[in-house]
Formats: C-alpha cells, structure tokens, sequence
C-alpha cells in the first residue's frame, strides 16, 4: 500500500481537504494539456499521463484513435462510456474531467491515480497475498464504489484488479466504464 503522506499544518491539512475535492476541469481544448508518456495501453485506447497547464493538475487522458472506432457500436460504447463517467462522483470511483473531440482522436481527460493497479500491486506482495485487515480495507473502499453505481443503475461489467487503482493515499479509484452500462430496474 503506498505511504500515507506525512501530516502536515493547518493550512496543509486545508489543502490537502481541497485535493480530496478537486473541482473538474471543464470547458478546455486539447491545448490546455500537455500529453505526457503513455501508462497504459488496451484494445481501443491507449491512456497517456497529462498535465494541465494552468492548474498544474495531473490527469490521466484516454486517447481512442477515431480510425478504431469505424464500427457504430464501438462509437455508441464510447458517448456511453463518457456519459456515464460524467455522472458520478465518488471517492472510490476515478473523477471525469472532460471529453475532448479532435479531428483525430476522442480525449478523455480523469484525475490521475498515482499508485498502480490492485493487480500490481498483489503482485510485489509474499504470496501475492493480502492480510485480512487491508483486504477488509481494499475491498470495502470497491463495495462503496459499486453500490454508488448501482444506486445509479450503472453496472460496470469489467470489475478485475486492473481496473482498480490506488492513488497515493492508498484509496482505491475504480476505473474503466468502456464495457459499463445503465440498465433498467423493473419493479422497484
Ligand atoms: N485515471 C488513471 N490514472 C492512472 N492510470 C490510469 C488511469 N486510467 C487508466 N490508467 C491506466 O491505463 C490502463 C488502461 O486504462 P483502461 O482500463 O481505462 O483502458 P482499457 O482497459 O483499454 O479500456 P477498454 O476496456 O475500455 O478498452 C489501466 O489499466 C491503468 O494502468
Ligand atoms: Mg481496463
């Protein structure tokens, strides 16, 4: 689990209350970022470190390339993947920013989480196992994320350890709505 960060002063602890906060960044183009090294890589998107320029913020951009994206459904699975990301806040759940259209390229600009993935994290662990206090912790953190989802009727469809990540702080951030969707709750 990554260090917590020392306790500061005050006025640190108000910063760090504001970091647990952080307002989306909205309204911007693709020149308000600067596109960092690549952090991850999938079927249809390759994720890309960022910073945007004015707030110094870190974020993490999803890059889909359009050329990928010929086929209707893709595109359709794509506006769902934003749509839903836009509507949820939560602290288990990775902040949405903004999507960006370019002639080329779909950006999706999120916080970046720090702290590497579950699965790789299990990996550097003895036994690639987890004591049963952090594993209480860990999968506690992803419960409040889903069941804020599924209070929103979103279900994810590709809960695995790959899409969760921890930040610095060592919370857990689920990520990846590609496969997620809303569904309809008859009778309740
Ligand atoms: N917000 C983020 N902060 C840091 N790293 C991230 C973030 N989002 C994604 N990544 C990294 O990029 C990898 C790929 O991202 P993601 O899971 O969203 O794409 P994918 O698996 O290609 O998705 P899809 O299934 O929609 O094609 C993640 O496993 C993770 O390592
Ligand atoms: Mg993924």
């Amino acid at each position: 689990m990554p260090e917590s960060r020392a306790q500061g002063g005050a006025s640190e602890g108000r910063a760090r209350a504001r970091d647990a906060e952080p307002r989306p960044l909205t309204g911007g183009s693709v020149e308000d970022y600067i596109v960092g090294k690549q952090v991850g890589q999938g079927a249809y998107a390759t994720v890309c470190f960022g910073l945007h320029k004015e707030t110094n913020r870190k974020v993490a951009i999803k890059i889909y390339d359009k050329y990928k994206l010929m086929d209707p459904q893709r595109r359709k699975s794509v506006r769902s993947e934003i749509h839903l990301m836009e509507r949820m806040r939560h602290p288990n759940i990775v902040i949405f920013h903004e999507a960006l259209d370019t002639p080329k390229q779909i950006f999706l600009v999120m916080e970046f989480v720090g702290g590497g993935s579950l699965h790789h994290f299990l990996k550097k662990r003895p036994g690639r196992r987890l004591d049963d206090q952090l594993a209480k912790r860990i999968f506690f953190q992803v419960c409040q994320g889903i069941r804020y989802m599924h209070e929103r009727n979103i279900v994810h469809r590709d809960v695995k350890l790959e899409n969760l990540l921890l930040d610095e702080q060592g919370v857990v951030k689920i990520i990846d709505f590609g496969f997620s969707t809303e569904v309809c709750r008859h009778g309740s």
